[in-house]
């Protein structure tokens, strides 16, 4: 059985900081909510020159180089997102082109918050069946394009950012020793965006005036439950399937929705909150891209050391949720 191992990790974070001041100054809303409600102070926002693939190429960049590797090295080449500089060529194939991933195939996959683990869980398993040899995934968002700045519900949750890492068919270097998806159709009706598709309602003068093309969250607190046990049930299933057991994993970095799902996802693991990785402090929910933000901080901070336990898990709109245990 061939073995994947992630040998370098990289991100971006855009420099302009909106803090919940700041979003004090045009909504009707306070810091204290803001941060008691999601544990959220402040989020970064992408300069209005910068599209997602700017940000992607500066994480990939930063990935390759602690890789030791060069973009003309990458066979496969995997975007997360649901906010690609354009539908079609897809966000990939943009980034592709600004990286010179010359001997790439590129695509883009779409799993919400989930994205990354998912698209982990892709480039894993076409390693693993000999298809390719070193991938590289990222993960990329500018949510703040896609939110509606008038909805308070929803819109102080979310930030701008790219992560990435190069995934190789290797035995050394942090082996990815299982990744695991799932999703509920059904139930992706809650976290969605509405307009713009091929549904009823493509793009018009009707469907912009109607803010159909934001996102929208319906009954949000209805998903932090559901959250809560998606991001348990995900971690569980990767510990067992690999024979361990939750006390044995040393840091879980999951994707950052909100710090009270978190901590409702820790306890439910009873496992001591310490051991669960945060950056929604400092930017909030950058859908697919929180969880490779955090991997890469957290391989650069000292937090993930050689012979760590880590396990990353999402859950997202779709509805969609995974994990992946690796041994670094
Ligand atoms: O990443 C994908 C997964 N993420 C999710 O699925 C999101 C999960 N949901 C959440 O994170 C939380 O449900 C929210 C942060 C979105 C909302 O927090 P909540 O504690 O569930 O608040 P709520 O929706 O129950 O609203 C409580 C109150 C309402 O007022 P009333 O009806 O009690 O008078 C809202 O109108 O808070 C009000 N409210 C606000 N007040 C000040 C809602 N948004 C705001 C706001 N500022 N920004």
């Amino acid at each position: 059985m061939k073995r994947t191992a992630i040998v370098g990790t990289g991100s971006f974070l855009p420099e302009h900081i909106m803090t919940n001041f700041d979003i004090e100054k045009f909504l009707d809303t306070t810091d204290e909510w803001i941060f008691t409600r999601t544990g959220i102070k402040e989020r970064r926002i992408a300069d209005k020159n910068e599209a997602t693939s700017d940000l992607c190429k500066v994480a990939s960049e930063r990935a390759l180089d602690a890789a030791g590797m060069k973009a003309g090295d990458i066979d496969l080449l995997i975007l997360a997102t649901i906010t690609p500089d354009t539908h079609c060529p897809a966000g990939s194939n943009w980034l592709e082109s600004k990286l010179g991933c010359t001997n790439a195939v590129s695509f883009d996959v779409t799993a919400a918050c989930s994205g990354f683990v998912f698209a982990l869980h892709v480039a894993d398993n076409l390693i693993k069946a000999g298809a390719n040899k070193k991938a590289l995934v990222v993960a990329g968002e500018i949510m703040s394009r896609v939110v509606n700045w008038k909805e308070r519900e929803s819109c102080i949750l979310w930030g701008d950012g790219a992560g990435a890492a190069v995934v190789t068919e290797s035995d050394a270097g942090a082996q990815v020793l299982s990744t695991h998806i799932h999703t509920d159709g059904p139930g992706g009706e809650t976290l969605l965006m509405p307009g713009g598709g091929s549904k009823t309602t493509p793009i018009s003068y009707e469907s912009v005036d109607k803010g159909l093309h934001y996102l929208k969250m319906i009954e949000a607190n209805k998903s932090f439950k559901v959250a809560v046990t998606r991001f348990a049930e995900a971690c569980e299933e990767a510990v067992a399937f690999n024979g361990h057991t939750i006390e044995d994993v040393d840091l879980i970095i999951p994707h950052q929705a909100n710090l009270r799902i978190l901590q409702g996802m820790a306890k439910k693991l009873a496992v001591p909150i310490e051991k669960v990785y945060m950056t929604i402090e400092k930017y909030g929910n950058i859908s697919s891209a929180t969880v490779p933000i955090a991997l890469d901080e957290a391989v650069r901070d000292g937090s993930i050391k050689k012979g760590s336990l880590v396990l990353l898990t999402a859950f997202g709109g779709g509805l969609t949720w995974g994990s992946s245990l690796v041994r670094w």
